[in-house]
């Protein structure tokens, strides 16, 4: 099978094949960062642009060390280094960034759909690294990536996700891409923080934090997108620990060999205690070692793979 799509702009726009494909490939690229010299030639000669209109630690820093391991060249740019700070349109920026004949386009981007919108007006494979509340495909496939590879599968797990799902681009893509790929994907969140109609995306909500770790092969903890959030969704940092942040007591009603994941950052002490997340069931360090791998794997199939066969 080839990899035909030029653009990963959501986990809903992936068949169930392509989601495999790209977590194969991926656990394919681990081995290179295990090399003394973690480097490849895969992709001299392509040039990535990674433009972050939001802060990033791990999504920038990975599809970057991504980009350099496989040999492209990588170039960076923010908001405040852009011409976006003196009025210039993102289609313009994207119209001047494909002038310049860039492969790949990586986006973060506050606004929702804005990836997309630039996806349209560039021939340049444009790649979503997180927009607005909206998606985050990269880092779902990490994800799932983290856990077939620890739990041999995906599908008929129990995947517990607890948090401010209504503002995390992470809980939609999470969901989607797990219930795509056959798990049960429970949710657990304030009411606040339940999106109406978020169970169309294949999930069920359970009625509290102990009904949804309960039986969990996988515990995604989210934290509290305060950048995001218009009005105060909860009282306190205090009553939101008591009531949905998960510690050593809550862990134990989950498998005894359950996964604890968190995407980050994490808010140590209100959605997770410090003891669960440096525990033996924690895997949140491994999804950033997977993300580099997933990263070379997204490159390798959008600028790289099979799509570009005809022209080597
Ligand atoms: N998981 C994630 O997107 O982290 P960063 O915001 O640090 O990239």
């Amino acid at each position: 099978m080839w990899f035909e799509k030029k653009d990963i702009l959501d986990i809903e726009s992936l068949e169930s094949n392509e989601i495999s494909m790209i977590l194969d490939t991926a656990q394919g690229m681990k081995e290179i960062n295990e090399r003394p010299v973690k480097k490849v030639p895969t992709l001299r000669g392509k040039t990535i642009v990674l433009f972050f209109q939001e802060p990033s630690t791990r999504t920038k820093l990975s599809f970057d060390t991504a980009a350099k391991r496989l040999s492209a060249d990588c170039l960076s740019i923010s908001k405040s280094s852009s011409s976006i700070v003196k009025g210039e349109t993102l289609i313009d920026t994207a119209k001047n960034l494909e002038a310049m004949k860039p492969d790949v386009i990586v986006l973060r981007h506050p606004s929702s759909g804005a990836p997309h919108l630039i996806a349209k007006h560039v021939k340049s494979s444009v790649i979503n690294a997180g927009d607005g509340i909206h998606s985050h495909p990269s880092q779902a496939l990490l994800d799932m990536m983290s856990v077939r590879e620890r739990k041999g599968k995906i599908k008929g797990l129990k995947i517990s996700i607890i948090g401010d799902i209504a503002h995390s681009r992470v809980a939609r893509s999470d969901i989607t891409g797990f219930s795509k790929m056959g798990a049960f994907v429970s949710i657990c969140a304030p009411q606040t923080m339940i999106p109406m109609g978020i169970e169309k995306l294949g999930c069920t909500i359970s009625p509290n934090i102990e009904a949804c770790i309960d039986g969990a092969d996988v515990i995604m903890m989210l934290r509290i997108q305060k950048e995001r959030q218009g009005n105060i969704l909860f009282p306190t940092e205090r009553e939101y620990a008591t009531l949905f942040g998960l510690n050593k007591t809550r862990l134990k009603l989950a498998k005894k060999d359950a996964l604890v994941m968190h995407p980050g950052p994490m808010n140590r002490g209100v959605e997770i205690s410090s003891d669960v997340a440096d525990g033996d069931c924690s895997m949140i360090l491994e999804q950033v070692t997977n993300g580099v791998a997933l990263r070379m794997a997204l490159f390798y199939l959008v600028a790289g793979g099979s799509r570009h066969a005809d022209s080597d």
